[in-house]
């Protein structure tokens, strides 16, 4: 390990400081752990330029649609081609980009039937490079690991963010070390850390211990941390809300939804919106919502029970592996946003999330489980009243649908649920559970297996 950099992860600044987000101290400079040197608390980017001199909107929105038209590498990344709005690099050609972000944005008229939102979208995040949405935090994360002269990078993961990380590594020269849990990730996101070449460590405890860990490590060992602690991580991320809004020619849907687990993503899409509103790119705030899986609420639990001022954990359990998270380092810029944007903050059963997979999965789009939180959690804040069915809905779809193909085959095959307490529950699921019908290769069974699937 003495060929490592050992320099402190501080870049050379330029249009941004890093911010405590309790004790609001500026510095140029961040630890190796990410946090406020004077009172412990995460570090979030801010642009000091844009209170004296803001970029002007007009002026934004004419040079993103124009990058539209442009080959270069920066101006094709769906990331990049917002550099205005995120920390700079001193040169275009710096950049670790794999394309990403440029993600579309979907109606959704079966679900739109289903909820009775007619106007109810998807923003596909699962469709970047790595498949999920961790490689538009990724892209900016990698580039200035390797600008600060960094060797390796590192992450605890429930299995998107190695997946990404490891792709970003590679592609940037950069050797990568993923931290998982041992047992409790889809092999998907485990054989594309493998394949990207990661040093894959299975760790025995929860994606909670492993990031535990991965604190102490940096403090050892000359790797940068690229969990999404890592502020550039979120300023990455922001790009998905631009982008969504430019789809939208600018005019706010009334909600957007979003699955939470860390917390790294609500935070970001958060920071997005306070930010586009203070720069006049849009005129007022969407509600952002965040849903978490019932068996792993530590969000709910906290505005719920400790009105948003201290952190409840909890011991996590769901099949939503990717949020399977009890501790969420984000929570308090989570709150934070919620807060400024007056969104909710809503809870769904194991049931309802499977439910609501296969109705994506039935509209031609596909998601993994933890996306699916969001069309589960729009029907829970419907019933509340909380979304109005003539209102403009935005779901974040943050994972690919082959990132967990044993939850689909389980669930078509009727196994997802069995001996669970969640048994008898599951059985209103059986009309939308299509499992693999085995044939003798004989027409005659063929075209009775047609027959039959065309009875109501
Ligand atoms: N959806 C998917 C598909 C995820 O992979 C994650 C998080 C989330 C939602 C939640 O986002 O953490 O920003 O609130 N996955 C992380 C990982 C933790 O390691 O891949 P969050």
């Amino acid at each position: 390990m003495t060929s490592l950099s050992t320099s402190a992860p501080g870049v050379r600044q330029a249009n941004f400081r890093f911010r405590c987000i309790a004790c609001a101290d500026l510095s140029d400079n961040a630890s190796q752990n990410f946090r406020c040197a004077q009172c412990r608390d995460l570090l979030e980017i801010t642009y000091p330029g844009w209170k004296q001199n803001p970029p002007a909107a007009d002026e934004l929105k004419s040079a993103w649609r124009q990058r539209r038209l442009s080959q270069s590498a920066t101006d094709l990344s769906g990331v990049w081609r917002f550099r205005d709005l995120l920390p700079v690099l001193e040169t275009d050609t710096h950049a670790i980009t794999l394309r990403e972000g440029n993600t579309p944005l979907y109606e959704l008229p079966r679900c739109a039937c289903i909820t009775g939102v007619p106007r109810l979208f998807a923003k596909h995040q699962g469709l970047n490079p790595t498949g999920s949405f961790k490689d538009a935090g990724m892209t900016v994360a990698a580039t200035f690991a390797r600008r600060a002269g960094f060797r390796w990078v590192a992450c605890a993961s429930t299995g998107n963010t190695s997946a990404s990380m490891a792709a970003y590594a590679a592609r940037g020269g950069l050797r990568s070390l993923v931290l998982v849990p041992e047992g409790k990730i889809s092999w998907s996101k485990l054989s594309q850390a493998l394949d990207y070449g990661a040093v894959t460590c299975q760790l025995r405890t929860d994606f909670d211990g492993c990031l535990r860990l991965l604190q102490e490590l940096v403090l050892r060992a000359p790797v940068y941390q690229l969990n999404s602690i890592n502020p550039f991580r979120l300023e990455g991320q922001k790009t998905l809300a631009i982008e969504l809004l430019e789809q939208l020619d600018w005019q706010p849907p009334d909600h957007i939804i979003v699955p939470g687990g860390n917390l790294g993503n609500s935070s970001a899409i958060g920071k997005a919106l306070l930010e586009m509103r203070d720069l006049g790119l849009i005129s007022r705030l969407p509600k952002l919502s965040v849903i978490q899986a019932e068996g792993a609420n530590a969000l709910v639990r906290t505005l719920r029970e400790a009105a948003g001022k201290r952190l409840i954990s909890v011991h996590a359990e769901t099949r939503a592996t990717a949020i399977r998270i009890g501790n969420p380092a984000s929570w308090k810029k989570a709150a934070h946003v919620l807060e400024e944007t007056e969104g909710a903050c809503e809870q769904v059963t194991e049931v309802e999330i499977a439910q609501a997979k296969a109705e994506i999965g039935a509209e031609g789009i596909g998601c993994e489980p933890a996306s699916a939180v969001t069309l589960a959690g729009l029907k829970k804040l419907l019933k509340q009243g909380f979304v109005k069915p003539n209102e403009t809905v935005v779901l974040v779809l943050t994972g690919n649908l082959l990132k967990d193909p044993d939850f689909t085959m389980e669930f078509h095959r009727g196994d997802l649920f069995k001996d669970t307490r969640d048994e008898p529950a599951s059985a209103a699921l059986n009309n939308l559970r299509r499992p693999p019908i085995v044939l003798d290769a004989k027409l005659e069974a063929v075209i009775q297996a047609l027959e039959q699937a065309e009875k109501p």
